[in-house]
This record gives C-alpha cells, structure tokens and sequence, in this order.
C-alpha cells in the first residue's frame, strides 16, 4: 500500500503503518491518502485510491459524493481534536471580553520605559473589561466539540444553551444537566452574551449567520468560530460590529475581509494545533485507514456506512463498496447462489450508498466472481 500526505501529520500516527504501507510523495500512485486541510476539491482521484483519512473533523476540503461515486472511503477523526478546539475556544471568550492583547501590545510598546511598573497602573485602565461568571452562551452544535464546550462553560459557572438538532444520545447523555437544551435556534441569538458555533460547513449552514439572525442578537454579543469561515456573512458582520451588535467576533478564521476588520480578533486555525490532538488525530486517522485495508472495516467514515468486520477468519472475504438501492442485495445474494460457502454477510447503508462484507470458506467461483462484478449498483469491489 503506498500512503501520501498531503499535509504534515504527526509521526506518531504514521509510525502505526507497518513495513508493507509505505509513503509516497506521488499522489497518484497513493492506495491512501492522509489530509488536513490541503484543499482536494478539484483533484483528480486516482483509479487505485481506497481511502482518505482526515485528520480532524472538518472535511469540507474533500469531495465526498465524488469520492464515493469512485469507492473511496473517506475518514474524520471526531473527537479527537476535541479538547485542543475547547481549550482554544475557552481562550477566545476570555481575550473577547478583557482586552489581553491590547495590555500587552502596550507592554511591548513600553518596554524601554524605566517606571514600567509604574505606568502600567495608569496605562491598564484603557484594558479592563468584563467577566463571563453568570453570563449565558449558547453552543450552535452540541457534537464532540460543542459538548465539551457546553460543559466546559458550565464548570465556569455560565448559564448554557445548547442547539442542536442531530445531537446523538452518548452526546447528550454525557452533556451536564445545567444545559438548557432549546429546540428553536430563533430563540437562542436574543438570550445569549456569547454565541459558539459548532456545525459542519455546508449548504444548508453557510452564513447561517447573517444580517436577519444579528439582528436577533442581544447587543454586545460576542460571536466566537471555531468551526468554519462561511459560516458567518462578513458583510453582515461587519454592519453588525459597527451597529454594536456584535461587540467581538473571535474566529479561527481569517479571511482578507475579516483579517482586517475592527471588532475581530482572529486566530490562524490554531484550534486542532496542539501536541495532542495531531497525535490524536494522526493515529486515530491511521488506525481507521489499517483496519479498512486489512479488515474491510469502515469506521467514521463521512461518505460509506459503518461497517464492524472483525477478524477475518474465514477463507475469503468480499468488501463490496455499492449504491444504495436497486435490490442490490438481494441481487448480491441470489449471484452468490446456494453453492458459496458464505460464514457471515455484514451489510449497512448511509444515504446513497452501501458497504458489504461477505466472508467465504471454500472456493469462490469464477463465475460467482464474474456474475458479481456485472453486478448494477457495484462500485468497487475487493477481496481482502
Ligand atoms: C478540524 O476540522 O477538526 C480542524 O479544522 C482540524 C485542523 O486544524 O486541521
């Protein structure tokens, strides 16, 4: 198996990888690829590619449907930056409501003066600010992140709102029960002194924060990203900030726009950037990427359907990567006919398409094998 990174990853994750995977700097000779951010849109996919990992969360760089219409199994690793975008995000709010930055930029400013110690009792009025005890936040997505957001913001003694329509049960089992849960996101912007967002970056969510929903906003609100830019209309923002809407928009999303905007303070996507969430993610990503060439098994996958194979104990194993529809299973078994000796069938779907395992002993015959790979619906097909 040849593996290409397309960006650094921790080495603690590539070291998993035993002899028979190895790197390549050539992306179209790569069976796998390992990705952060490195923006793969528009990349032609390689005919032998199996698998992307990403290493974080976020996987708007990747192009799903296109990499499932080519059976490539795409991989993110939830959760395991988690802790790094919570710890950065508990900074956000802080540096919003004490200007920090601004003290010591004048400390910089001041460093040669002798009665240092004394200016600073004069200077330091120009950066006092406010607490965030007893202040409400309301957390837009209540997934890895959010969740440890949410709880994070109670233990600090906030009051907390928490959206999120799609929230799983382990993540709402394992949310404090302070945690106001509120069903209409209309009703969170006009309660809340912060607003944290969240949620995936897509169709439905980009500028879900526009000049309708500030509107709603409680005036001097804080509005923190570390989720993704689109989220927010810099257009409508920039209005909002200089209506005093919004009092500081922290995002760990520059753009020249927001770079340079008064009222923002931003951070170079420094949220997954710790020791331990590269490690985290890297042997998480590389993990998930072994156990799919070695098992079949599709675990965190954002494009195919989970899939817990185990070990193969059996003759042969079949992965078969197929849209979802059509009878294809019934199709499948009815090809495999009464004679394959089939020891165990694993099958699940996710949206259009469909993974299926199927472990054999004895022979399989050729033309079971032919009749399967005419098989309609049939996008790839491997024996493990
Ligand atoms: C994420 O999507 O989890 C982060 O953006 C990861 C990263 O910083 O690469």
């Amino acid at each position: 198996m040849k593996v290409a990174c397309l960006n650094k990853i921790s080495p603690l994750g590539i070291n998993r990888f035993k002899p028979d995977f190895q790197l390549t700097e050539d992306v179209n000779q790569a069976d796998l690829i390992l990705v952060r951010s490195a923006n793969m849109l528009e990349m032609e996919i390689p005919s032998q590619l199996l698998a992307v990992a990403r290493a974080g969360a976020g996987v708007n760089n990747i192009p799903l449907e296109r990499m499932a219409e080519k059976g490539v199994v795409v991989f993110n690793t939830p959760g395991a930056n988690a802790n790094g975008v919570k710890e950065l995000v508990l900074a956000g709010m802080l540096i919003a409501v004490r200007d920090v930055i601004g003290g010591v930029e004048w400390v910089r400013e001041n460093k040669a003066d002798e009665n240092i110690a004394k200016s600073v009792e004069k200077a330091k009025a120009a950066f006092g600010g406010t607490e965030i005890i007893g202040k409400t936040i309301g957390v837009i997505g209540l997934g890895a992140v959010g969740g440890k957001v949410a709880k994070a913001c109670v233990d600090l003694g906030m009051k907390v709102i928490g959206y999120d329509p799609y929230i799983s049960e382990e993540a709402r089992a394992l949310l404090p029960m302070e945690v106001a849960l509120e069903a209409d996101l209309d009703e969170v912007y006009p309660l809340c002194d912060f607003i944290s967002l969240h949620l995936p970056l897509l169709d439905s969510t980009k500028k879900m924060i526009n000049q309708a929903t500030m509107a709603t906003m409680k005036p001097g609100a804080i509005l923190l990203n570390f989720s993704r830019d689109q989220l927010v209309d810099d257009m409508a923002l920039e209005l909002a900030i200089n209506a005093g809407i919004i009092r500081k928009y922290v995002t760990d999303f520059p753009n020249p726009k927001t770079a340079n905007m008064a009222g923002v303070i931003a951070i170079p996507h420094l949220g997954a950037s710790t020791e331990e969430s590269e490690d985290n993610c890297a042997v998480m990503a590389v993990d998930q990427l072994v156990s799919y060439v070695e098992l079949g098994s599709i675990r965190n996958s954002v494009n195919f359907p989970r899939l817990d194979c185990g070990p193969k104990t059996s003759r042969h194993r079949l992965l078969l990567l197929h849209k979802n529809g059509d009878s294809f299973l019934a199709k499948l078994t009815t090809a495999l006919g009464s004679k394959t000796q089939v020891t165990n069938l694993l099958n699940n779907t996710k949206g259009h398409f469909g993974a299926t395992a199927i472990d054999v002993d004895g022979d399989l015959c050729p033309s079971v094998m032919e009749t399967i790979n005419g098989l309609e619906g049939l996008i790839k097909i491997r024996m493990i």
